[in-house]
């Protein structure tokens, strides 16, 4: 384990079973539809690169990134589109891929964003879902795990854009960002 982690909260067998059953239900939600699986950089990109391998469906995938955070450990509340989708979605059925589903300031924001482009449907899926930080009335469509709260990291999550690779999510150690 990484000298930062204070404990393993899934591990990379427990993520691969769970990702695969999402695939599975996705799989049987979206038989005959027109899905575009839109990532949501950067926390999301190893998710969606196991997700879409686990969906037995033909799809296509675009990426956008957003921005809330800053360093901290908590959302800032302003949303950032750093980059948008590099495709129109009118018509096609969107399933929004994310990391992790918190506040909801992000989520809230930019399901509206991109409702306005007229996608058939819009859905959410997220790996990880901390209901008792919400504070926008948002919910995912699909969770992989509900979690406390908890400051996450690894499998795509960072504390100040370290510990993506980490294979597993962990929880970072409190003194790693000045906590006791
Ligand atoms: P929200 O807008 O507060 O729902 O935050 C969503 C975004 O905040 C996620 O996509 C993550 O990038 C980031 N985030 C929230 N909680 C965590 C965490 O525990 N670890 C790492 N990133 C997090
Ligand atoms: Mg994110």
């Amino acid at each position: 384990m990484h000298q930062d982690i204070e404990s393993i909260l899934f591990s990379e067998e427990t993520l691969k079973a769970r990702v695969a059953q999402l695939g599975a239900q996705i799989t049987a939600d979206y038989r005959g539809k027109d899905l575009v699986a839109a990532c949501i950089l950067r926390g999301s990109y190893i998710f969606m690169a196991d997700l879409t391998r686990a969906i037995d469906l033909p799809l296509t995938v675009d990426f956008m990134a957003v921005s809330s955070y800053g360093a901290g450990t908590s959302s800032s509340g302003q949303v950032e589109i750093r980059k948008d989708l590099s495709d129109p979605i009118e018509g096609k059925d969107l399933l929004i891929v994310e990391d992790i589903l918190d506040s909801g300031n992000t989520l809230f924001y930019l399901r509206d964003v991109l409702a306005a482009r007229k996608p058939a449907s819009i859905k959410i899926c997220t790996l990880m879902d901390k209901p008792d930080r919400r504070t926008k009335p948002i919910h995912a469509d699909y969770v992989g795990f509900t979690i406390p709260d908890a400051f996450v990291v690894g499998y795509g999550l960072d504390y100040a854009e370290k510990y993506r690779n980490l294979p597993y999510v962990g929880i970072v150690k409190p003194s790693v960002y000045g906590g006791a």
